[in-house]
Order: C-alpha cells, then structure tokens, then sequence
C-alpha cells in the first residue's frame, strides 16, 4: 500500500528546547490509516496535524479498545536520524492488538509510516542530549454503536512530540510510593499490553501519591499486595548485593523495550541477573540489613530513571547509590547508543532513510518504496 503525502501549508516553530517537557508539542504532519470490516486496512496517509472529528458514539469513546506504543527517534551529531530498537516496538503493537481483538495489521507497513512521517518531520526531531522526537503510534475503535463487542471499524494513527525529560524532577532521583491500596492489573488481565484502560485505572493512585510528595506509585500484584510489579510508566530494577533483580514478565507488567536492552547489556557484562518474583518486605529487609544498593526504572519514556525513595506504610525508604552505579552504566551505555557515541554492537539502531524521491499526483505525494522496507 503507497502512502500519501499531503504537506501542510503552515509549518509551526519549534518551541525552544528548554521549554519541551513531555508530550506538550507536537509536529507538522501526522500518519493516518483506516480499517472498515470487508475492506480492511485503506487509505495510509500523512496530512497536517489536525483534531479529529468523531461521532459521539464511536466505540472507543465508550469501553476503550484502545492500544498505543511509545518510541524515539534521536538527532546524532552527523545530523542523521535514529530510532531505538523500533521493530521491537511494532512487534508489541500487534501484540497488544491481539490482545484488544483489533484486526492485525502489516509491520512492515507501519515501519514504513514511521520512516515517512521522521522523513517529512525531520526538522522536529531536536539535536540536543536529552531530547528527542517521542513517537505514539496509537490505535483506536471509531466504530458508531453501543454494543459491547469487537469494533468493525478502526483508526491507527502516529503522531510526534519534541520532548526533553519525563520527569518534572529532570533527572533527579525520584520519590515512589508503594501502593498498597489500588491495584494495575490482575493476573489474566491486561497489563503486558498497552492499552489506554491500564493507564486509566492508575489515575487515582498517581493523583494521591502526588499529592503526597511523590512523583509515582511502586505497583504490588493485584492478589496478595505483596509482590512488586513495576512504576507507573516504567519497570522497575533493584540491586541487592551486587545482583540486579526485576519482577518477571507474566502478563501482569509490560514488556519493556527499555528493561530487555537492561537485561542484555547486563548478560554481557556478566553481572548475575535474577528475574524473580520480589516482595516489598524483602526490598525493606535488605534496606535495613544495609543491601539495597540501588533501585531504577526503565522505559522509552523515562529512560533509565533513579529511584532515590520508597514510601512505604508512612516511612521513606532512602537509596543512596554509589557514583559507580550500575544504574548510571547502564544509563550511559543505552543512552549512549542512542545518541550514536557508543557503539552499537547489538543491531538496536537504525537510521531513518531519506525518502529517494517522491511523484505527485493530484497535489498530494506519494512515498515511493525505500531500499529498508520495500513497501510504501
Ligand atoms: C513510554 O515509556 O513510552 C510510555 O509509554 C510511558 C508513557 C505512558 C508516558
């Protein structure tokens, strides 16, 4: 399927970049493609950033068959343009299709969307350390009924966001809170899949840990409230005498694409790795016995993120990790592959390719098949 190329009249500024945050811009131009039941996926297409307009009865408004995944493309210093390990990123998206019972859709073709849309975006995708061009392909069900039951008509659509830290705090240590009260999903739910409902539901707990001083909620299992699961938007790592320990993927905690290159890098540096279950009485008995050397996040969203307190029944568990940490290793590794200083020695980066040539017909373009994907 070719991709049409309509370019918007009004290009906007960039915002300076020490004005970027997180998810408050976005670019020119975003992606579209449409599903209807006996014609399947049509009409892939960039056009101008613009609202959409929707029925009031559009399914997705109602339960939320809804899934999103989180990427982003880095500037390097040659001026290229990068993304981090994106196939592993489409792979989940139609995982979490699957789980949603949204129809599947072609990899290959969305890989190419995201190339597109980099490609004629290309000047909003800024040049600094730190910042990025966060990309959310998303998906949802615009089908007009109130029945409860798979939607017979879809959306997918990418759009992009020049964004520096995650965090409020930027880079400082952040102050969690165990949530002992709200659970996030439980066993044969739908928490390896992203899905806008999971976020949905941590609202509350997010709001009165906020409240509370603190910028997150540490997830325990649904069941017992014992064992640890992941943050808010990112899972979670802790080093306890020198192993580095995380909850196990079980459907309950998401598959990070952050927390599997941690994994990696950690194979290869022969530091001893247990994914096991954990409970938050261990992460305290450690604490006292002076074990707990560190504890960290990982997500695209919030990279490699120091957790620097635990909350935990009204008393703050402090984590002073030491400058040799392996959290800022790994931090300095994954970033630094991402911004092309280190050598990737994995195949996790690869180069958005400039478009060869585009034909016009009708005033709009038309992406013409690349040499990376074969499809356009
Ligand atoms: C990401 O890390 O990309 C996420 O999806 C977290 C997001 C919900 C802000």
């Amino acid at each position: 399927m070719k991709i049409l190329i309509e370019k918007t009249e009004r290009s906007r500024e960039m915002p300076p970049i020490a004005e970027l945050g997180f998810g408050k811009y976005f670019s020119d131009h975003m992606f579209l493609m449409d599903y209807i039941g006996e014609e399947g996926w049509h009409s892939p297409r960039i056009v101008p950033f613009q609202p959409f307009s929707f029925d009031p009865s559009s399914l997705v408004l109602h339960y939320g068959q809804s899934i999103f995944e989180g990427l982003k493309a880095y500037r390097w210093k040659d001026g290229s343009i990068n993304l981090f390990r994106v196939m592993d990123h489409v792979d989940r998206f139609v995982r979490s299709a699957e789980r949603l019972v949204i129809p599947e859709f072609d990899r290959e073709l969305v890989l190419n969307a995201i190339h597109t849309l980099l490609d004629v975006d290309r000047r909003w995708v800024p040049d600094e350390e730190g910042t990025a061009l966060y990309i959310r392909p998303t998906l949802i069900a615009t089908e007009n009924m109130l029945g409860v039951r798979p939607s017979n008509e879809y959306r997918m659509f990418i759009i992009t966001s020049p964004v520096g830290a995650y965090y409020a705090c930027g880079m400082a240590p952040t102050r969690i809170l165990v949530e002992e009260k709200y659970s996030r999903v439980p066993e044969g739910g739908t928490g390896g899949a992203k899905t806008a409902g999971n976020y949905a539901a941590s609202l509350k707990a997010s709001a009165e840990a906020k409240r509370l001083g603190y910028n997150q909620v540490l997830w325990l299992d649904a069941k017992e409230h014992r064992f640890i699961e992941e943050v808010g938007t990112m899972n979670v790592f802790f080093v306890i005498d020198g192993v580095l320990i995380t909850p196990p993927l079980g459907g309950t905690i998401l598959d990070g694409v952050t927390r599997r290159s941690v994994l990696e890098l950690a194979r290869d540096w022969g530091v001893e790795i247990q994914e096991r279950r954990i409970t938050i009485d261990e992460i305290a008995e450690a604490h006292i016995a002076g074990e707990l050397q560190e504890a960290f996040g990982s997500g695209t969203a919030a990279v490699i993120s120091q957790i620097g307190m635990l909350g935990w029944r009204g008393k703050d568990i402090e984590i002073n990790e030491r400058p040799d940490s392996l959290r800022q290793r790994f931090y300095e590794e994954i970033t630094g592959i991402q911004y092309g200083r280190i050598e990737d020695r994995h195949g996790w980066v690869t180069t958005v390719p400039n478009a060869q040539a585009y034909t016009s017909s009708n005033g709009h373009h038309t992406a013409v098949p690349d040499e990376t994907t074969g499809t356009a």
